[in-house]
C-alpha cells in the first residue's frame, strides 16, 4: 500500500476477530518500528509483545480508571482483551532529548515524541498489510508497567490492539487545512 494511501485509510479499530496474528507478521511491523527516527538516533523505545490471555485481560483492567469518585471507561478495553496479540511500547527515560546527562531543551525528555514515531510506522505497517489497531493511551501506566515487570527507568508510553479489524470505521473528522496552517507567522493566512 503506498504510504499517503495508507496514512488516509488507518483507522482506530476497537473490535477484532480472533484469527491468529503469524509471527512473520508481526516481526513486519515490529521492523517499521525499528525503523523510525529518534533523537540522537538514541532508540529509546522498547516494544512488548503480549498474547498471554490473562496478561492482556490484566492489561485491560488498567484502562479503567479510577479518578475522584468516578469511574472513566475506556472504549478500546474490549480490544485490548480480545485481540490476538497485543503490543506494548515502552521507553528508556532520559535518553531522547539528553546531551550529556541533561535535557537539551525546555521540554525535557522527548520519549513520549520518539515512541509515537515508532508506533505510528508501526500501525501505518499494520494497515497496509490488513491489520487493525488502535493507540492507546488513557491507562494507568505504573499498574501496567508492574504487570509486564518493566524495570526501573522505563516505563509504559501506550499499548495497541493488534490483529484482523472486525468492524468497518467511517473517518473521523479533520480540521481544515485552512485551520491549522499559517504562513510566515502563527495565524497569518
Ligand atoms: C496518543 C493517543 C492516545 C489515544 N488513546 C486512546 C485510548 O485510550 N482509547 C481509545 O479508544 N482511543 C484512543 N486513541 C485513538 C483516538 O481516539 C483516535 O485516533 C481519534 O479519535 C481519531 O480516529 P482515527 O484514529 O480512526 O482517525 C488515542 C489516539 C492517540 C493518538
Amino acid at each position: 500500500m503506498e504510504v499517503l494511501e495508507a496514512i488516509k485509510t488507518r483507522r482506530s479499530i476497537r473490535k477484532y476477530k480472533t484469527t491468529p496474528v503469524d509471527d512473520k507478521t508481526i516481526e513486519l511491523v515490529l521492523e517499521a518500528a525499528r525503523w523510525a527516527p529518534s533523537w540522537g538516533n538514541t532508540q529509546c523505545w522498547r516494544f512488548i509483545v503480549v498474547r498471554d490471555s490473562n496478561i492482556k485481560a490484566e492489561l485491560a483492567n488498567t484502562l479503567r480508571l479510577e479518578r475522584a469518585d468516578t469511574v472513566v471507561e475506556n472504549p478500546a478495553t474490549d480490544a485490548i482483551r480480545q485481540a490476538p496479540v497485543v503490543i506494548v511500547a515502552c521507553a528508556e527515560l532520559e535518553k531522547s532529548g539528553y546531551y550529556h546527562g541533561e535535557p537539551a531543551t525546555d521540554k525535557g525528555d522527548w520519549y513520549m515524541f520518539d515512541v509515537a514515531l515508532a508506533m505510528q510506522n508501526l500501525v501505518l505497517a499494520a494497515h497496509s498489510l490488513g491489520l487493525a489497531t488502535v493507540h492507546v493511551g488513557r491507562f494507568d501506566a505504573k499498574p501496567a508497567a508492574s504487570i509486564l515487570e518493566v524495570p526501573e527507568g522505563f516505563c509504559v508510553v501506550e499499548m495497541t490492539p493488534l490483529g484482523y479489524p472486525d468492524q468497518v470505521r467511517d473517518p473521523r473528522p479533520r480540521k481544515e487545512l485552512s485551520q491549522i496552517v499559517f504562513y510566515d507567522k502563527f495565524g497569518l493566512k
